[in-house]
């Protein structure tokens, strides 16, 4: 019998998940769990259409109200949304589909899901389409619509980074490399790409940010894991560039064999795995969120790694501390993402400016609380995927203010999601290898701390 491939959905029904997704983010939920929620079957083209349509989402919110300054119901609204940006380039990407058939699609998407709307929807979109030039050039001048991200964002990045505001925001609309993590108990990366090159998947190594040392793997295409030789074994595992400098990090030149480490923000447990692939640690995995400390389970079994894991909350040490001190302490600190937008679009619009405020507040009310479990001597990482400096420098000169016995190491400091990412190699270390291009990691702050020995 001759198998064909099973039909692609029609786009309506993609744009209708779509307006679900674009609708749910605008309504304060997470496109992870919007897309989480939608068929398996139409997921990755709803995906694709909703990562668009929040990559220019401001322009789009501007020509909606252009169009229709009288916002119609939710659905509809994020519908119109939808179609308007994603008959629009967002960041490198040209729009994936004709504007006509956007239009068309749209409106058929309509009259299944709000059969009422559906001539209203027609007549605003056709309009768009007749009216393109003017309209685009009645938007051009507002900073949301031109640079797709909310105004404040737009004023904080001005502010903390005045020489690179402009590359940040266009960084954020571009698409993610998927990059590797070759399990060091079980092979390196020559090997590991010898494994990809014979499965017929191109890559390269590419060095860690900033000239701090280790390679990792670049994939030339985001695969789907399990098409990766060894993922289920455990062999391999896929993290950001940037999040893969955390363990060397805490690591230096080296713990003793079961040194006592503490990740204390440890889900999904991305770096709690890399620790103990390169030591034998004596590793307790804390997380608040004991749904996701289920995944730090899934991940070191997968890996064939152990630790203690334990739900709470890192800052009431005096409910779960033993009292005996930690050789070397992990706070990768909740914080904004503002960082890893361009893997997840919709936190630029679900984040406050007041979100900043608070979050750096819990990152220093959890420096406070761990650095007494800290056995002097000891080694304290501070990380955050923020490219905030609220939640990154600020929050660690203040921290050195309040600790006397803290001394900043040398230390990665603030990386950027831009190719010259920002760190020059501080303190006399060595460039990274000579990568071409180079590699664009996500953006992350770190600070290793060292506490003195009195
Ligand atoms: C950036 S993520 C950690 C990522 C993780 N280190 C990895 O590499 O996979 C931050 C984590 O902090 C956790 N968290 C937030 N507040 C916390 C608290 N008060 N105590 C402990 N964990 C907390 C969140 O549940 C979240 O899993």
């Amino acid at each position: 019998m001759i198998k064909t491939a099973s039909p692609s959905p029609p786009l309506a029904v993609l744009m209708a998940h779509g307006a679900d997704a674009v609708a749910a983010v605008r309504a304060g939920r997470s496109l992870n769990d919007a897309l989480a929620a939608t068929p398996a079957a139409v997921r990755p083209g709803t995906q694709s259409l909703a990562f668009h349509a929040l990559r220019g989402l401001g322009a789009a919110q501007a020509l909606r109200q252009q169009l229709a300054p009288k916002a119609p119901p939710p659905w509809v609204d994020a519908l119109l949304l939808l179609a308007l940006a994603v008959s629009r380039p967002a960041g490198d990407a040209p729009p994936p589909y004709d504007a006509h058939t956007l239009v068309n699609q749209a409106v058929d998407a309509a009259k299944r899901h709000a059969a009422a709307q559906a001539r209203f929807v027609n007549a605003v979109l056709r309009r768009y389409l007749r009216e393109r030039e003017a309209l685009e050039g009645a938007i051009a001048t507002d900073p949301a619509a031109a640079w797709n991200h909310p105004r404040w964002w737009i004023d904080a990045l001005q502010r903390d980074w005045p020489r690179q505001w402009q590359d940040l925001l266009r960084a954020d609309d571009r698409r993610a490399p998927m990059s590797l993590r070759v399990n060091a108990r079980r092979g390196d990366v020559p090997a590991y790409l010898e494994r990809l090159a014979a499965g017929g998947i191109a890559a390269r190594a590419v060095s860690l940010p900033g000239g701090w040392g280790g390679a990792a793997i670049e994939l030339a295409l985001p695969r789907a894991v399990h098409e990766l030789p060894g993922f289920d074994a455990g062999d391999v595992s896929v993290q950001d560039l940037a999040a893969q400098q955390a363990a060397p990090l805490l690591l230096g030149d080296g713990l003793p064999a079961g040194a006592r480490v503490l990740d204390a923000c440890a889900a999904p447990g991305g770096k709690a795995a890399h620790l103990l692939e390169l030591a034998d640690l004596d590793l307790l995995a804390l997380d608040v969120d004991a749904a996701r400390l289920q995944k730090v389970d899934q991940t070191l079994s997968r890996l064939g790694l152990q630790a203690r894991l334990l739900a709470a909350d890192a800052r009431d040490t005096a409910a779960w501390w033993d009292g005996r001190p930690f050789d070397a302490i992990l706070l990768d600190a909740p914080c904004s993402a503002s960082g890893i937008v361009r893997r997840h679009p919709d936190v630029r619009w679900l984040r406050r400016p007041s979100d900043i405020e608070a979050l750096a507040r819990t990152q220093a009310t959890m420096l406070d609380a761990l650095w007494p479990l800290l056995a002097p001597g000891g080694r304290l990482v501070y990380a955050t995927c923020s490219v905030f400096r609220a939640e990154g420098e600020r929050g660690i000169d203040a921290f050195l203010q309040r600790a006397p016995d803290a001394d900043l190491r040398p230390s990665p400091g603030q990386l950027l999601p831009l190719a010259d990412n920002g760190s020059k190699g501080e303190a006399g270390r060595p460039a990274g290898l000579p990568d071409d291009p180079p590699p664009v990691t996500d953006g992350f702050h770190y600070a290793l701390l060292h506490k003195r020995v009195s």
